[in-house]
């Protein structure tokens, strides 16, 4: 039986009661809404830790002033049997008050540079800062072993990987695959935006992504296939924010480079921003 857990201190006392035990405690952090890929992260920390929380918090200082803060999709009762089947513990609903309190305006912030600027960081403004700056705040409260974070936010990972390299979280970090919908479309909790006239038309990024990794090992140049994508996105009715070709790092690779790439799409369809990536 998962037990919800809406105060610090009942939290810490539950992880200090298993970390005396000698339990490895594993960590989900989520905004909700959840989908077989937030359950198939909460089964893969199940395989590195005893227990497992998972934390549903739809974080105010990640959004940018014109974004879907409001509109989020809040599925409470959903996300708890969900996480229940998945193997979760321990579900941890903080307030707004308790995770900034404070407030938001006089919060302490949490940036990293260099990989949060690029990207993502270049066309959702402060977007990273929000993140780290509340994630920061959730490995404090949960003091995990193990948290893992879906490779569908694939920049979000390597901003994680650098906060806790950076500032030495104890905290190993785990990477879960995308998961898919039957036509290719990397799900996520804003797809439930998308219009029937759109959604089909939403698992083409998952199309252009494999014909940018053929067109590259095909040896065309990555500017071509980074123009080509754009294209063929913008022909069905995207308007794109980036089609890119990136070293695992995020670096530029240099033209012909054949070290491992990932190719990355941000891009809207209506009203709905849509990201997903492909490694090779
Ligand atoms: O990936 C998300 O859902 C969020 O960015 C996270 C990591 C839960 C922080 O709010």
């Amino acid at each position: 039986m998962i037990e919800t857990i809406t105060e610090l201190d009942a939290l810490r006392a539950r992880v200090r009661e298993w970390k005396q035990q000698g339990l490895r405690v594993g960590f989900v952090p989520t905004m909700g809404n959840l989908h077989a890929g937030h359950y198939s992260l909460v089964m893969l920390a199940r395989q590195y830790a005893d227990r497992v929380v998972s934390s549903v918090f739809v974080n105010p200082t990640q959004f940018g002033p014109n974004e879907d803060f409001t509109r989020y999709p809040r599925t409470p009762e959903a996300d708890m049997s969900g996480l229940e089947g998945a193997g979760c513990d321990v579900l941890w609903l903080p307030t707004v008050e308790s995770m900034y309190p404070f407030g938001v305006e006089l919060a302490a912030r949490v940036h990293v540079p260099g990989v949060s600027s690029v990207l993502e960081g270049a066309h959702r403004p402060g977007h990273f800062d929000g993140v780290c700056t509340v994630v920061g705040r959730l490995f404090n409260q949960v003091q995990p072993d193990v948290a893992a974070f879906g490779k569908k936010d694939y920049q979000q990972l390597a901003v994680i990987r650098q906060l806790v390299t950076d500032l030495a979280f104890p905290i190993q970090i785990l990477a879960g695959s995308i998961v898919r919908e039957p036509d290719g479309l990397a799900m996520s909790s804003r797809n439930q935006y998308l219009s029937a006239d759109e959604r089909p038309r939403a698992a083409e990024i998952r199309k252009v992504l494999i014909a940018m990794r053929e067109g590259l090992l095909a040896g065309q140049s990555r500017a071509q296939v980074e123009a080509d994508a754009a294209r063929r996105l913008t022909e069905v009715g995207y308007v794109v924010d980036y089609t890119v070709v990136r070293r695992h790092d995020l670096s530029e690779p240099a033209d012909g480079e054949q070290a491992a790439r990932v190719a990355l799409i941000a891009a809207k369809l209506g009203r709905t921003r849509l990201i997903d990536n492909l490694e090779f």
